[in-house]
């Protein structure tokens, strides 16, 4: 299994101060930065889009895992790769043609990620795991940080890793300290947390508590 990815959410952070925020999780131990960008149609929120991640790159070298929440995640693939996304990860709910959209974003220089949410069935992604660097399976309804994990998205890890033992398998959605065992035994490798980790009073701890369990 790929070694442990630990990925703070940075909808978490304090957007008026988001290169601090990085920085700050950087420090802290953090591996990549999850980026959400939400479109207020595919999700019932509205975050933030090329433009802010733009500003970003010029603060941080750090790899940018950008979760689009967005409908016609097509339309935004030149945009994420000129502001410096290092991964462009699309819902496969709001894709018309992922194979062709997959091929998009690889010939624009970012990684590929596809994202499915907790109702969709993972069979969807079968036919596309050898050619993706990562599958999201969503652990809470996308649109929000805070809410609870869904145990019942754990199976759809554990399907997807015996498929695909070298897959990187992301989850997002309500991982902390008490659901964080029930994924990573399940198989997941690159784990996405808010709350847990930015409202941590000790955020550095958190961090290397994930990467153990991932790691053994
Ligand atoms: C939810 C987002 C998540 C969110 C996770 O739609 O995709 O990345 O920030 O936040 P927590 O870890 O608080 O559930
Ligand atoms: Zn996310």
């Amino acid at each position: 299994m790929p070694q442990a990815i630990i990925a703070p959410s940075i909808l978490s952070g304090d957007f008026a101060q988001l290169a601090v925020e990085s920085q700050r999780m950087i420090n802290e131990g953090a591996d990549w930065l999850h980026v959400d960008i939400m479109d207020g149609h595919f999700v019932p929120n509205l975050t933030i889009g090329a433009p802010v991640v733009q500003s970003l790159r010029k603060h941080t070298n750090a790899f940018f895992d950008c979760h689009l929440m967005v409908s016609n995640p097509e339309k935004w693939v030149k945009d994420f790769a000129k502001a410096g996304a290092s991964l462009f990860c699309f819902h496969i709910e709001a894709s018309q043609d992922p194979g062709k959209l997959i091929d998009e974003i690889r010939s624009h220089g970012m990684k590929v990620g596809v994202a499915v949410k907790p109702k969709t069935s993972i069979d969807v992604i079968f036919p596309l795991g050898h050619k993706i660097d990562m599958c999201l399976v969503m652990t809470v309804e996308p649109g929000f940080g805070g809410q609870k994990f869904m145990e019942d998205c754990v199976p759809k890890v554990k399907a997807l890793r015996e498929r695909f033992p070298e897959l990187d398998i992301e989850v997002d959605g309500g991982l902390c300290l008490e659901t964080i065992d029930q994924a990573s035994k399940a198989g997941a490798n690159v784990i996405v947390a808010g709350t847990s980790i930015f409202k941590a009073e000790n955020p550095k701890e958190v961090i290397s508590t994930f990467r153990n369990k991932v790691n053994t």
